[in-house]
């Protein structure tokens, strides 16, 4: 077998995920590309082709939680996985009026952001471990720090993340598994333009994608970007939380009735 290094990336047909395939193409890597639109996969894998990588697809839902798991351990089977990112995502907002998320939102979004990504490592985790190297990465957001009021489901499942994460990292450390979590603030794509809300500071899905791949090259344990969101953000978290509210709904509150 070839010494390429085996990388699967979820939610790559589009965004964030695309612009990392991109990023990670060439003849040193064979990439695995996850999402459920297999056109777009298509095209990400084509333009992949073009920097020579080894790029194979697969129209998968990672809520569809029993055959995520069997797809992930048949390609670990076959070409053991060095790096996963567990990046495929969905958000919603409250609406216009500040009405609630319906039942059905909730949970699709709590099956794609959490149950997708326990379910994309369950089978990795103890293969991972038995060879004694392999490398997770989590996509959460800036989002799991301190929630923002217009998007309340999308902070709890990106928080959940976070603590999930943590946790991995300091248990599979003995275990030679290297554990990144990824916290982007805002990046310009279909998901963050469903953010009814200020943007600060936002950056293209490329920049996004050179950010991430550079931490995970130099193991960063958390990337966050960019840096002045991340420095506000965390801020919040040291102030008295009514200035801290005060300030959250100034900027990403939902619209006031
Ligand atoms: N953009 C931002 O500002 C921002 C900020 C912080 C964190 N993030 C996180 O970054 C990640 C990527 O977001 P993005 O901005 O790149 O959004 P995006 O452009 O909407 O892309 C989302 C990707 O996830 C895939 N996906 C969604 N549901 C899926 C499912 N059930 N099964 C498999 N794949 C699924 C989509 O592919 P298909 O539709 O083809 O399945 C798509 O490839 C998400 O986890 C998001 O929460 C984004």
């Amino acid at each position: 077998m070839s010494n390429k290094k085996n990388i699967l990336i979820t939610g790559a047909s589009n965004g964030i995920g695309s612009a990392l395939a991109l990023r990670l193409a060439s003849p040193d890597n064979r990439l695995f590309l996850l999402a459920r639109n297999n056109e777009k996969l298509k095209i990400v894998a084509e333009q992949c082709t073009q920097s020579h990588a080894e790029v194979i697809i697969h129209k998968a839902d990672v809520t569809a939680t029993e055959d995520i798991q069997k797809l992930i351990e048949s390609v670990d089977i076959e070409f053991p996985i060095d790096l996963i990112i567990c990046n495929a995502g969905v958000t919603n907002t409250v609406g216009k009026k500040g009405e609630a998320e319906t039942w059905g939102e909730i949970t699709n979004l709590i099956d794609t952001n959490l149950y997708g990504v326990l379910a994309c490592l369950n089978p990795l985790i103890a293969r991972m471990q038995q060879r004694k190297q392999g490398q997770i990465a989590i996509v959460s957001s800036l989002a799991a720090f301190y929630g923002m009021p217009v998007t309340p489901i999308y902070c709890a499942s990106k928080s959940a993340l976070k603590g999930y994460g943590e946790s991995l990292r300091g248990w599979l450390k003995y275990d030679g598994i290297k554990v990144n979590m990824i916290y982007p603030g805002f990046v310009k794509s279909d998901l963050s333009d469903q953010f009814n809300t200020h943007r600060p500071f936002m950056i293209s899905t490329e920049k996004a994608a050179d950010i991430i791949v550079k931490g995970l090259e130099s193991n960063k344990a958390s990337i966050s970007f960019p840096l002045l969101l991340t420095f506000g953000i965390r801020f919040l978290n040291i102030l008295p939380s009514r200035l801290a509210d005060f300030f959250m709904g100034e900027l990403f509150g939902a619209k006031k009735r």
